[in-house]
């Protein structure tokens, strides 16, 4: 193993008795398991975060008081640890898949000890705190302050910070850049021209300030919240972006214990532990971040769809987990294998079906020239390369049948390589796949907006508009 171990091994388990009872209740609820670790030991809490004890962030800061780190911090570390490996974490989180996420909080509190932090949002990811609370050990909270966040928010902060006995460490945007952003584009810069500049202002810098304090951190990402991006994110990763206080690739690991954590469960989590929870999630509100893009979703919605809504499904991150965006999403349009000559590489076709009409260009042409067709039409605009593509074909082929003969036509256009600029000008693609309906009487194709895939979504779209 390359990494030094910091944690201190004391575990200040005052209550840990309690905790074990609460753990034990809680554990018949979802995926979430006791934790079997005998050897806890009840010995007094001693830690600097703690609200008795807390220091300002701006005190003179001893190694780790703070997340935002000393140069001469970083010297010392540089010296005493090695960086972390990328088969070491892969292979650990292969190891940790089916652990609970109150045992791979404790490998990860144990591990870094006070060199890691949980990064809070103000959302449901207040389990992650509980988590942390129930292992006994002790843990540093951090947040992002956007100043954008709803009023909830701040009052969720307080609560938690009360209910734990903790201080929160915030990061907050440097001053400078936000004047400039608002002073050149006003205040809502990003209905105009997308969220990410002033994510990058608000939210990124601050998070790299913040993350180069630390060794390793923790955030509440599931795979279920986001199928464009986060499908995929393993329990404990070497962080693919940012970088750590021993600085350069690799001296960083990302935690993400709720990974496997369907979002149904983390609430029975929370309903039976009786934690303090954000007011807006009873207004309708799951997925929560700044207040102006952030809205509430309707039952049946996916939670994402809540989050910065006016922009294109799949580029939904704001970069503080950049690394889940892929390529293929970034540009919307991308190739993952690509050759070097730029050119596609060869991959089987799919949506290949007899319910699915194959639309050529001229076909496509066609339909969106006609203001009055026989039939309505749903089309997807599709890259046989593209994972969510393949990742629909199941149910856009179970729609094929489903509609068969029911006066709407299902159909497919490829539209990458040569194709793709007509697409992107005349039928609104954005990023693969884009589906497309056809009304019967109206040139305007209309855009499915949703992530939901499920041929159930899909069948209620069409149905909606036919
Ligand atoms: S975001 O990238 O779209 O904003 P999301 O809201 O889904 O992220 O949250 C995923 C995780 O990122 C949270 O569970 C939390 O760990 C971390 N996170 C998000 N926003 C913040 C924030 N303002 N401060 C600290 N951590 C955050
Ligand atoms: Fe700015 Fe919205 Fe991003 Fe918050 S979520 S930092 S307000 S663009």
């Amino acid at each position: 193993m390359a990494f030094a171990v910091t944690s201190s091994s004391a575990l200040h388990s005052s209550s840990l008795s309690s905790s074990i009872e609460q753990t034990k209740a809680a554990a018949q609820f979802g995926s979430f398991q006791p934790l079997d670790r005998p050897n806890f030991r009840s010995t007094a809490v001693n830690f600097s975060l703690r609200r008795c004890s807390v220091k300002p962030l701006n005190a003179e800061p001893k190694r780790n008081d703070s997340i935002v780190p000393s140069a001469a911090t970083l010297f010392a570390h540089a010296e005493a640890v090695e960086k972390v490996e990328v088969e070491d974490y892969e292979i650990l989180a292969e190891e940790l898949e089916n652990a609970s996420p109150l045992q791979i909080m404790d490998k990860a509190l144990d591990k870094f000890g006070n060199d890691i932090a949980i990064a809070f949002s103000g959302a449901e990811d207040v389990a992650l705190i509980e988590y942390a609370h129930l292992t006994g050990r002790p843990f540093r909270v951090f947040s992002l302050d956007t100043g954008r966040l709803n009023p909830e928010t701040y009052k969720l902060f307080d609560e938690v910070e009360k209910r734990y006995n903790i201080r929160i460490e915030y990061t907050f945007p440097d001053a400078t850049e936000v004047q400039d952003l608002v002073r050149s584009k006003g205040l809502f810069s990003f209905y105009e021209d997308g969220h990410q500049e002033c994510c990058r202002v608000r939210k990124v810098r601050p998070l790299r300030k913040a993350l180069k304090g630390l060794r390793a951190w923790i955030t509440g990402q599931r795979k279920d919240q986001s199928p464009g991006t986060r499908s995929e994110i393993p329990v404990v990763q070497v962080d693919p972006v940012f970088e750590g206080m021993d600085g350069g690739v690799g001296s960083l690991v990302k935690w993400n214990p709720v990974a496997n954590v369907k979002g149904n469960d983390v609430w029975t989590f929370l309903r039976t532990m009786n934690v303090p929870v954000n007011s807006l999630h009873a207004k309708g509100y799951v997925s929560i971040g700044c207040e102006p893009c952030t809205r509430a979703v309707l039952p049946g919605q996916h939670e994402r769809e809540g989050r910065w809504w006016w922009e294109d499904a799949k580029a939904k991150e704001c970069g503080l987990h950049k690394g889940n965006v892929k390529e293929e999403n970034l540009n919307g349009h991308g190739n993952s294998t690509l050759h070097a000559n730029g050119t596609a590489a060869a991959h089987a076709d799919i949506f290949d079906a007899r319910s699915v009409v194959n639309l050529s260009r001229v076909g496509i042409e066609n339909l969106l020239r006609l203001g009055e067709r026989k039939e309505a039409w749903v089309v997807v605009l599709y890259a046989p390369w593209c994972r969510f593509c393949q990742g629909m074909e199941g149910s856009y082929l179970e729609l094929g049948e489903k509609l068969s003969g029911s006066g709407v036509k299902v159909a497919k256009f490829r539209a990458d390589g040569e194709e793709k600029a007509f697409a992107q000008r005349e039928l609104q693609l954005g990023s693969f796949p884009t589906l497309l309906f056809f009304p019967k009487h109206s040139t305007r194709p209309i855009k499915y907006p949703s992530e939901k895939r499920d041929v159930e979504s899909l069948l209620a779209f069409v149905n909606a508009l036919q």
